[in-house]
């Protein structure tokens, strides 16, 4: 038995990728991947909850994949509503939801306006829970991210780590502990760059949605080890 509290401080980063092979491998279609992949980020959530983690954030978009095909974009804009949907199950496992990524008012945000009603709802909606923080990083690029902060911080005379740091996205994220990335593919990809710095990683042949609790369970152990 894990002891929860042991995981209290612990940040989860996870590259949620192989949506589309897991799909190709079944002859589905890739959206069908990225439905599976959504089902089991649930999943994940809750294992993660459970197990006491106190941060996980995940990649679900990328300022990369708005060039994907529409109708790929479009499924993978509506899981988006869905996931940030499940306040319910958000709730009763007493996780609080977050968002990172290219902030709506700003030049180049292409986030649809229901997506980001729902993003705005869901937040609202669990910002009473008190136990794991999970962050979706939804139209989120870490180059773009570190611009802004260099900038913000310019323009106020000073640039060093701590006011670069409060000018991230989420100026209150710890560092991360461990970075998984799913589907064997051994790259970082524009994720948390700054924030990554010192982690383990933790590198799975398995696609996102096969991703399992064996894997969570890995991945923890793999921060305690020396
Ligand atoms: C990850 O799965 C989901 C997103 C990037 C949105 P992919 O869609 O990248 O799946 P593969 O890499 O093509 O298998
Ligand atoms: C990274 O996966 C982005 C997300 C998981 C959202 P990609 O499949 O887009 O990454 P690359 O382009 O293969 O590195
Ligand atoms: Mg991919």
């Amino acid at each position: 038995m894990v002891d929860p509290a042991s995981h209290a401080n612990v940040h989860i980063a996870c590259i949620m990728d192989g949506n589309g092979r897991w799909a190709k491998r079944r002859g589905l279609p890739r959206t069908a991947g990225h439905t599976a992949g959504e089902e089991n980020l649930a999943e994940v959530v809750r294992v993660c909850a459970q197990r006491g983690v106190g941060r996980l954030t995940v990649f679900g978009f990328s300022t990369e994949n708005w060039v994907r095909p529409p109708a790929e974009v479009r499924h993978i804009l509506s899981l988006h509503k869905k996931l940030f949907g499940r306040v319910d199950e958000l709730n009763a496992n007493n996780v609080r939801i977050q968002w990172i990524g290219r902030p709506f008012n700003e030049p180049g945000s292409r986030t649809p306006a229901y997506v980001q009603r729902a993003i705005t709802q869901a937040i609202a909606d669990t910002a009473g829970n008190t136990g794991m923080i999970l962050t979706v990083a939804f139209d989120y690029g870490s180059r773009t991210e570190l611009v802004r902060a260099s900038r913000l911080s310019a323009q106020l005379g000073k640039v060093t780590e701590t006011s670069i740091e409060s000018h991230l996205y989420d100026s209150e994220m710890p560092r991360v502990d461990v970075v998984v990335r799913t589907s064997g593919e051994s790259r970082i990809s524009n994720f948390l760059l700054w924030q990554i710095a010192g982690a383990k990683v933790y590198f799975t042949e398995r696609t996102w949605p096969d991703f399992n609790v064996q894997e969570i369970d890995a991945a923890l152990k793999l921060i305690h080890a020396t």
